[in-house]
Order: structure tokens, then C-alpha cells, then sequence
């Protein structure tokens, strides 16, 4: 039987954890007859994969719906139609309330039970009914979620960890992916081999809380032999995971994202010098350098334990590159708490970071709190944290210039004979060569440094 020509477009807002669910999204909805596009306008089909973390991001979700209900009437008005879902993180937290304000969009499903998606539009379709789920199951949807893949890139993500247990006080996370989950070893092995044999050379574990994995460990007698010496307890964290993960031929490069300080225990930050294919770049967040501020934001963490961590893995990784996220602005924020901040950036220098504005998120502790911080305090506060974290940067990849690198080479640049690839160190590089990049590692010598990226030359193979 040959599968009707039906075209998906989707729209990924928020954290890698969305672009690994879309691209599932789209193995799902394989099966049945779609095929992705980028345009909306010609779809049959259209997912916006949401985000709530903050508020702006949130409000990005009616405005796109505003826009695809004009493509939606338009398809109708000529006899067609276009099934509208939303996904993710808005879909989890504002679910009936986007049915209320949106009418029109057919299906509301939220990040725990998105396996469920095919058989919710194969419902739309034949009843044309509306499908709304947002529970928090009790299987778990990487039972459920197709294995094979089809949209497959020499870096490729690999969901480990999901949800949250941590509570911060500013953060929605833990109610829109639920409490932490760790998939089991055997499963992400599996799924990591897959992606290698489909291409990946890279593979970048996620996980809202990648660190405090806990995965049920491999069966004894599931365990190789040049593995012995990973272990046998019943559970496995992810320094341990890092281990089996080395052992697969073919995979030239590790990451993991996002880390949180209070799980950087030592066994993880001794394999950032034992295993090699471990990639000298690490985002561990810290979001202040005031105590009073850590506390209220409910991390669970001091600077100094902060600064004590960083001192650690650059006793074993002199090179690491250090990102970090920060929020300007949690209520109660004293300009000395926020110099506090500026110290801290200072002491530590990071290769590069993301900072916000603190957004009130309904529902979290901090929307409660008094001394919510004036908005044009947080605009001053964020343009010194910016330069002075722009000029970290550039100073930080300045030191590369003039020098070799192994790079990694991912996609096809803008112009013709051009490609890109990263560092260790995460930084983009566009190369001109006639000979196809893609998938290979080579040694290249950085010429010109820009805002966000390198220019470099080829030297030759790895
Ligand atoms: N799990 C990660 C962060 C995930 S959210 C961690 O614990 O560090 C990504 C980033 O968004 C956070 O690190 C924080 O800096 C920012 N963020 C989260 N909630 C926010 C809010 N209400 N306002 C502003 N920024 C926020
Ligand atoms: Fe949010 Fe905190 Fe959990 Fe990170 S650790 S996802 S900031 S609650
Ligand atoms: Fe956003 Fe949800 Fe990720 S709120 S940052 S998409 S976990």
C-alpha cells in the first residue's frame, strides 16, 4: 500500500529536550503518510512544540496560532484542512486554557504522552474530534517511542534524563515534565548504536537534569567483558553511562547537557579526564553569585560550593570551557547581590553563558514572593551581565586564533564549498573545501575569530 503524500511542519520553541521530542514527533508521524516541510502555509499538518519557561517564550505560542489559523481557514476555504497540534512544555501547563483561547487547534498533548500522537491524529482525522492529554502516565512514553529514525545528524541527541525534582524557585520545569526519570542503560545503548550505524559521530546525552541520572544498570550477564570494570549494581549513574558509551566504536565525541552543581559528584568529574571522546565543555548553570539569592532561588548550593566544583574539573581538565545560565532580577535581588554576580563572572571567566531577565512563572514559589524586582533594575542589570559575559567571550576564543584544532565537521554552510563544524571547546567553524566535510574529524588551523564563530583552514586528517 503506498502512504498518502501529507506534509508536517513543526515549530520547536525551548531546550534541546523539544528538538529531540520533534524529531520523534516526525518518526511518529511517519507511519502515517507525512513527511516534513518548512512551509506552514502548504501543510496538512502543523506542530508547535512549546515552551513555558519563561513568560515571553509562553506568549509565543498564541502568536504563532494566531498566524496558523489564517493558513487553516485558508486550506478550508478550498476544500482542504490542516490538523494544528500543540506540544510541549505550554501544552503541559496551559493545556485547557489554549483550547478555550484557540479553538481551533485539534490536538493539545503534552511532552509525557506525545508517544500517543499518531493515534490521536488518526482520531481527528476520522471523527474530527478535539484530543486533549496532559496526564502524567504511568508507562513510560520511550517504551513507546519509535526506534527506528528517520532524521539523522553527525551530532545527534540522545534523551537520557527527563523531569525534574529540584523545585528552584523561579522554574516550571518540574511541573511540565514531571519528576525525574532516568531511562536504562541497555535503552540508550541501544538507541546510541542506532544513531551511530544512521551516522552520528557524536552523541550529546540530555536530560533537564542530565547529571543526577540514575539508570537501571545493565543485567550481568547483558555485560561484555572489557565492560567488568563498570560494575554491576543494579543502578548506574552517569559517569558510568559515559563509560559504556566510550566503548562504541565509532562514536568520536561526548557531551552532556544540562548539569546542575549539587549532582557534579567526583566520579563525574574524574571522567572528564579519563575518558577522551569526553569534549572539554561543560554548561553547569549557576544563576547568581549571591548566597541570599541561591537560597531563595532554592538551588541547594553555596558559591563557594560552586567555586569549589569549577576548581576540581580544572584540576583534571585544565582546558574545560565553562558555560553557565543566569537570571538578573529574583525578587529581593540587592544591587550588591547582583555585583555578587558580576564578581563571580569575573573570577571564573566562561567561554560563554545565557542570561535572563527573571519571569514571573504562575504556579512557582517565586511568582509568590515580595520584592519583585523593577523592570528597568533588570534591563540595567542584564546589559552590564551581558558585556561583561560577551567580552569573556571574546577574549576566550581570541586565544584559539593562529592556532590547530580538531574539528568536527556537521552540515553544509550558506555558501557553496563551505562547512561547518565544531571544536572540543563548542565553537562553530566554517571551512571551505571541495572534498565533502560531513561526518569527518580534521585538524584545522583557526584563522579569524568573529562574534560567535571561527573561520579556519583545512590541515589534514585526524
Ligand atoms: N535544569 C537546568 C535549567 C533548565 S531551564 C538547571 O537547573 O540549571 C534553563 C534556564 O532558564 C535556567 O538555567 C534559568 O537560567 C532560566 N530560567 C528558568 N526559569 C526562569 C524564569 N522564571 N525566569 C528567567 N529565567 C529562567
Ligand atoms: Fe528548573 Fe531547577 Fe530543575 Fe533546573 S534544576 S529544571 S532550574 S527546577
Ligand atoms: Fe522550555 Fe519545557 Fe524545555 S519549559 S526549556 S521546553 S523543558
Amino acid at each position: 500500500m503506498t502512504l498518502p503524500d501529507k506534509k508536517v511542519f513543526i515549530k520547536t520553541y525551548g531546550c534541546q529536550m523539544n528538538v529531540y521530542d520533534s524529531n520523534k514527533m516526525i518518526d511518529i508521524l511517519a507511519p502515517l503518510g507525512y513527511t516534513p516541510t518548512e512551509r506552514p502555509e502548504v501543510a496538512d499538518m502543523v506542530v508547535i512544540n512549546t515552551c513555558h519557561i519563561r513568560e515571553k517564550a509562553s506568549e509565543k505560542t498564541f502568536s504563532e496560532l494566531g498566524r496558523l489559523s489564517l493558513f487553516k481557514k485558508r486550506k478550508q476555504a478550498i476544500g482542504q484542512d490542516m490538523v494544528i497540534a500543540v506540544t510541549g512544555c505550554v501544552a503541559q501547563a496551559e493545556g485547557e486554557e489554549i483550547q478555550r483561547r484557540a479553538p481551533f487547534v485539534d490536538i493539545v498533548v503534552g511532552p509525557q504522552t506525545y508517544h500517543r500522537l499518531g493515534a490521536m491524529v488518526k482520531d481527528v482525522l476520522s471523527t474530527k474530534k478535539k484530543n486533549l492529554d496532559i496526564e502524567f502516565p504511568v508507562e513510560s512514553k520511550f517504551d513507546f517511542l519509535p526506534e527506528k529514525s528517520l532524521i539523522q545528524g553527525v551530532s545527534a541527541f540522545l534523551s537520557v534524563q527527563e523531569g525534574c525534582d529540584k523545585f528552584c524557585s523561579f522554574c516550571v520545569v518540574p511541573y511540565t515534565r514531571g519528576v525525574e526519570y532516568s531511562r536504562s542503560v541497555s535503552d540508550i545503548l541501544a538507541e546510541a548504536q542506532r544513531l551511530v550505524d544512521h551516522g552520528a559521530r557524536e552523541i550529546v546525552l540530555l536530560g533537564q537534569n542530565v547529571n543526577a541520572y540514575h539508570g537501571e544498570a545493565l543485567s550481568s550477564n547483558k555485560i561484555n567483558e572489557n565492560l567488568n570494570n563498570i560494575g554491576t549494581q543494579t543502578e548506574c549513574n552517569l559517569a558510568g553511562l559515559l563509560k559504556y558509551l566510550d566503548k562504541i566504536e565509532n562514536i568520536k565525541r561526548l557531551r552532556y547537557t544540562t548539569s546542575h552543581p549539587l549532582d557534579m559528584t567526583q566520579d563525574l568529574i574524574n571522567v572528564h579526564q579519563s575518558i577522551e571522546k569526553l569534549m572539554p565543555f561543560l554548561h553547569l548553570p549557576v544563576q547568581s553569585g549571591s548566597n541570599a539569592v541561591l537560597q531563595r532561588m532554592n538551588r541547594q548550593y553555596s558559591v563557594d560550593d560552586y567555586y569549589k566544583i569549577i576548581n576540581e574539573l580544572r584540576k583534571v581538565r585544565s582546558d574545560l570551557a565553562l558555560s553557565s545560565d543566569f537570571i538578573v532580577g529574583f525578587p529581593g535581588e540587592t544591587d550588591r547581590d547582583f555585583k555578587q554576580t558580576i564578581e563571580l563572572i569575573q573570577n571564573i571567566e566562561f567561554a560563554q553563558a545565557y542570561s535572563f531577565k527573571y519571569s514571573i512563572r504562575p504556579g512557582t514559589p517565586g511568582s509568590l514572593m515580595d520584592d519583585q524586582v523593577e523592570e528597568h533594575v533588570k534591563t540595567e542589570r542584564l546589559e552590564e551581565l551581558q558585556a561583561l559575559l560577551k567580552q569573556q567571550q571574546k577574549n576566550y576564543n581570541q586565544k584559539f586564533v593562529h592556532q590547530k584544532l580538531p574539528v568536527l565537521f556537521e552540515k553544509q554552510g550558506k555558501y557553496k564549498n563551505q562547512y561547518v563544524g565544531k571544536t572540543p571547546y563548542m565553537q562553530s567553524v566554517h571551512v571551505e573545501s571541495k572534498e565533502n566535510l560531513i561526518g569527518h574529524l580534521k585538524e584545522i588551523w583557526i584563522a579569524e575569530s568573529h562574534s560567535n564563530s571561527f573561520k579556519g583552514q583545512l590541515m589534514g586528517d585526524m
